[in-house]
């Protein structure tokens, strides 16, 4: 214990959850670790939704929080606080089926933030201030840093803005984690000096994050596993826009625009961007590098293939497989990976620098290119925008990905007119399908339309398409639309359970 905690006088502030969850009170804000499921905190959370709930002998004692995270949870900690109705104000991420539904019912107030913005807005005063940090680590240095786990996330900003600090030490995370973080909090604005990130593998901060060890008020000792990440492996269809972007790729190192190493890689969330990353396998590019938020099992496997050099990101999230596999070796992967926190990892001025490839993924996309990452149907929250944002308005090449079809072809994932956007025509560059890919760059809306019907669309979502974008053109515009038509295949899909007609 005295490696994982090197003030001894702060051995004496180590209590269970329960105890230290009595730090926190209804109406508090309370900033938690947590980056995609990994080094999230573990413990407290889940003697909070106790506390709330009640157990055989203490009686039910119900309060409320607004949460703040660096991104989604882990081991049901987002389902178990929302079943305990302690959340009445999540931000900026989620991804819990149970909370989405409370969300979508009115429950919780989801603030669906950019990743790169929430502690912008908590250090200026614009949002409540965090009252209690909860923080997972591995180690409190001997001047009170605290060394974080998997994931840095908003941790940093946490802490040093918190009141109050509980960090939970987590003994199943290696110590041989120790190194791997960058701990860079930006200045003050409107004199803030270039954040000096020159290069996705360059180090500008600390290993730890400083703050006054006087503010640790409780220190709780568990052994509790990161979650598994949920990705779904590779199909024939993340395949197939694999292939489309790996030709896309080959096709601009043959006009001189990338080099072999591209540019450094920004790989989203979810099932397709995992897949898409693991398509460069199979691709001729070598000595690549990734700036990115969460580093996939793909990355991994990019490494072991010798074709990644250097990764960049918030936070590591494994399949349990990959888990294994990779802590068991951590030291054949270290000097190949850092951790940021989140503000830096999706910096708009380094993104733009650097001159990022931002892979993301759509839930739907119109013919001129607008992109809806978030809202079902226009109304119903799926996780939020994460920090697709970020990357999408800032980099060099910003693409969307999505399968042509949802539901078994019930829904076309390009539709006339996105019934929420996330990211506007101006954001985004190439949008591929498994049926093929549009290049958008320098196209007008009027051109822009055939080129992702014609590519990206299967029929007969097709022909459906043609035949909409010519009426519209009818009657003109910049960008031609039948506004009593936009959202007929959204309508007909709830009336009648398919898009089709
Ligand atoms: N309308 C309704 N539902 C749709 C849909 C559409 N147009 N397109 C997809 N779906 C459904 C799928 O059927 C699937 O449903 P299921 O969970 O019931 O099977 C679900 O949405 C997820 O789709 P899937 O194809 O498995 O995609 P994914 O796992 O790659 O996730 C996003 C896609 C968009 C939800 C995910 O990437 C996301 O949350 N993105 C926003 C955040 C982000 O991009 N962060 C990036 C920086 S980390």
């Amino acid at each position: 214990m005295h490696l994982r905690i090197r003030i001894p006088a702060l051995h004496e502030r180590i209590v269970s959850a329960r105890e230290a969850a009595n730090w926190i009170q209804d109406g508090m804000t309370v900033g938690m670790s947590g980056f995609t499921r990994s080094g999230d905190a573990k413990m407290v959370p889940l003697a909070l939704a106790e506390r709330a709930l009640g157990t055989s002998d203490t009686p039910a004692a119900p309060f409320q929080i607004t949460l703040m995270t660096g991104a989604s949870m882990g081991g049901d900690v987002d389902k178990l606080l929302t079943e305990a109705h302690v959340i009445a104000r999540r931000m900026p991420f989620q991804s819990d089926p149970v909370l989405r539904a409370a969300i979508n019912r009115g429950e919780v107030m989801f603030i669906d933030q950019h990743l790169s913005e929430t502690v912008e807005h908590l250090r200026a005063g614009q949002i409540a201030p965090i009252d209690v940090a909860i923080i997972e680590a591995i180690a409190i240095t001997e001047t009170g840093a605290i060394i974080p786990s998997t994931s840095i996330g908003n941790s940093a900003s946490f802490a040093i803005l918190a009141e109050k600090i509980i960090v939970e030490i987590n003994l199943s995370q290696p110590l041989s984690l120790e190194g791997m973080h960058d701990i860079f909090v930006p200045g003050k604005r409107p004199h803030r000096a270039p954040i000096p990130i020159m290069s996705a593998d360059d180090r500008i901060g600390t290993t730890a994050i400083q703050i006054d060890p006087a503010k640790i008020v409780a220190i709780v000792i568990t052994d509790k596993l990161d979650s598994a990440s949920t990705v779904t492996p590779p199909d024939a269809e993340t395949d197939a826009i694999a292939g489309h972007l790996i030709k896309f790729f080959e096709h601009e190192v043959a006009a001189g625009r990338l080099s072999n190493a591209l540019l450094p890689l920004q790989a989203g969330i979810g099932s397709v961007a995992n897949a898409v990353l693991a398509g460069f396998r199979a691709g001729p590019f070598r000595h690549l590098t990734m700036y990115s938020e969460v580093l996939q099992d793909s990355t991994f496997d990019l490494f072991d293939a010798g074709i990644l050099d250097f990764a960049s990101g918030s936070s590591i999230t494994l399949s349990s497989k990959k888990h294994d596999e990779v802590f068991n070796h951590i030291e054949r992967y270290k000097d190949k990976l850092v951790l940021r926190p989140q503000e830096v990892s999706n910096h708009p001025e380094v993104i733009r620098r650097l001159g990022i490839i931002g892979i993301n993924t759509a839930l739907e996309v119109d013919i001129y290119g607008n992109v809806n990452s978030t809202h079902i149907g226009g109304t119903h929250m799926m996780n939020g925008i994460g920090g697709s944002g970020d990357f999408a308005r800032n980099a060099y090449l910003s693409i969307f990905t999505t399968k042509s079809i949802a539901k078994g072809g019930k829904i076309s994932s390009i539709v006339p007119m996105v019934s929420h956007v996330d990211h506007t025509e101006h954001d985004v560059d190439i949008i591929v399908t498994e049926v093929g890919l549009a290049d958008l760059r320098g196209l007008a809306p009027r051109e822009r339309a055939p080129c992702i019907i014609q590519n990206c669309v299967a029929e007969p979502y097709r022909s459906m398409l043609q035949t909409y974008v010519k009426e519209a053109q009818v009657r003109g515009g910049q960008t031609p639309h039948l506004l009593e038509k936009a959202f007929a295949w959204h309508t007909r899909y709830r009336e009648t359970g398919s898009m089709l007609e």
